[in-house]
């Protein structure tokens, strides 16, 4: 099939490499010029894991190329996949101008019948609008050209992304056409997952669904591990007990200093908002922001309280970005530690892999090293605040050796208590007995 993907930021990109590996025809048109330059020579303006190696075989394949040009890429493609960013505004609402703007480039050069699928999270109801919009400038040029139009979440992880959209759990189609469905079941015929298919609006609130109940999951087990520290319970062992009744199931219900990345975070405010809205407040949504927002403080005070007066006192960071195998650092717990320790006047060296670079345009004049080791030399108590794997697989009986005390403050429950007691750390983790 062929396909033009408008939009190349993350999700455009990774959903464009794995449609042109399924076998389709993919042009992936951005404006910024300079993107799809690298793009073309297969940098990624992100990092993921085997998708440039990926992106350079399919381009020497033919099965994917990059423009800016937008009318070209439409009248080549019978599918249209509308992938451009839907960030919150002020007051938590999604902002969807970029949506209505490829919308209304569309209307302005499609000549014959598309199909134009939205994979942006948008709030309920953005599918009409795109209608709209298309129908209006078809009009404003005196066409009749018949269209249809599909929601088509996405549901990859970052740093999962190529994992996820080879061996998707599900596929939601919302589509209001048999001629669209059938389209798009095409689409995915090579893939083995679950389809549903839904109403456009149906399928717009899966998504959002999806991302607040995992967000909410995450903030349950996070308050209930405040409580269960206070009273001497083990968060873990309690998530495990409940993880084993299948009507709950083990994941996301890992205890942790909160979840961060662009997307559970602005998911959660545009529900809400989107509730507000329609004067049917979703309350719990607001329980979840509010645990989300405090807990990297919780942690930070048992810190403080732990190593009394922060300043001067050397902190050893380890870890930046919101989780594992990605550079992403949006809305990341790192912001808000680093953030407190400055406001305490500690000193502070921070180990990433690869997200050091976009915190450094936060916080300038903090330390950054290019080994765990390094940052922890002399510390007097180590954050781990992300579980890479070269973080929690260093050698942690030499790593206590060259610091100063051996202080372990384990934001992600990623390593194994009893063992760290036993190599001599006072060791600290998300809502574990003392
Ligand atoms: C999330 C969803 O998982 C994807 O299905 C969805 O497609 C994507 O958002 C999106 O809307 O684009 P992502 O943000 O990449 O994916 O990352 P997750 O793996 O879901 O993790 C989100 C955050 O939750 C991370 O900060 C992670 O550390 C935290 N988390 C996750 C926990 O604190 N505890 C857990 O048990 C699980």
């Amino acid at each position: 099939m062929n396909i033009a993907v408008i939009g190349a930021g993350y999700v455009g990109t990774t959903t464009s490499v794995a449609f042109a590996e399924y076998g389709h025809k993919v042009i992936v048109v951005d404006h910024d010029l300079k993107k799809i330059e690298k793009l073309q020579q297969s940098i990624l303006p992100f990092y993921e894991e085997g998708i440039e190696d990926l992106l350079k075989v399919l381009i020497t394949k033919g099965n994917i190329s990059f423009t800016e040009n937008v009318n070209s890429a439409i009248n080549q493609s019978d599918l249209l996949f509308i992938t451009v960013g839907t960030p919150s505004l002020d007051d938590g609402v999604a902002d969807i101008s970029y949506v209505e703007e490829v919308a209304r480039t569309i209307g302005q050069h499609m000549n014959d019948h598309k199909i134009i699928v939205i994979k942006s999270t948008v709030p309920i109801g953005t599918g009409d609008k795109v209608k709209d919009i298309i129908n209006e400038e078809l009009a404003n040029r005196n066409k009749q050209i018949p269209f249809d139009v599909v929601s088509n979440p996405e549901f990859l992880r970052e740093g999962k992304a190529l994992h996820d959209a080879r061996y998707p759990e599900r596929i939601v189609i919302g589509c209001n056409s048999k001629k669209a469905e059938k389209e798009m079941k095409d689409l995915y015929k090579e893939v083995n997952a679950q389809l549903l298919i839904t109403s456009v609006k149906d399928a717009e609130m899966i998504k959002y669904a999806s991302n607040t109940f995992l967000a909410t999951k995450i903030s349950f087990i996070n308050e209930l591990a405040r409580l269960c520290e206070k009273m001497g319970v083990d968060i873990t062992n309690v998530a495990k007990g409940m993880g084993l009744d299948s009507r709950i199931g083990p994941q996301f219900l890992h205890a942790g200093i909160g979840y961060g990345g662009s997307c559970f975070p602005k998911d959660v405010k545009a529900l809400k908002a989107l509730s507000l809205q329609e004067k049917i407040p979703l309350h719990i949504l607001e329980a979840v922001t509010h645990i989300n927002d405090t807990q990297a403080e919780w942690f930070m005070q048992k810190v403080k309280n732990t190593l009394g007066d922060l300043s001067g006192k050397r902190i050893a960071i380890l870890g930046l970005t919101f989780k594992p195998d990605t550079d992403d650092i949006r809305e990341a717990s790192s912001i808000k530690i680093i953030d407190f320790l400055i406001k305490n006047q500690a000193v502070i060296s921070a180990y990433d892999p690869k997200g050091i670079e976009h915190v450094k345009k936060i916080f300038p004049s903090i330390t950054y090293t290019s080994t765990p080791f390094e940052a922890l030399q002399g510390a007097d108590a180590i954050i781990l605040v992300t579980e890479w794997k070269d973080i929690i697989e260093i050698d942690w009986k030499a790593a206590k050796n060259s610091m100063n005390q051996p202080f372990l403050f384990d934001g992600r429950n990623a390593l194994n208590a009893s063992r760290m007691v036993k190599l001599g750390y006072s060791y600290f983790g998300v809502g574990l007995p003392s």
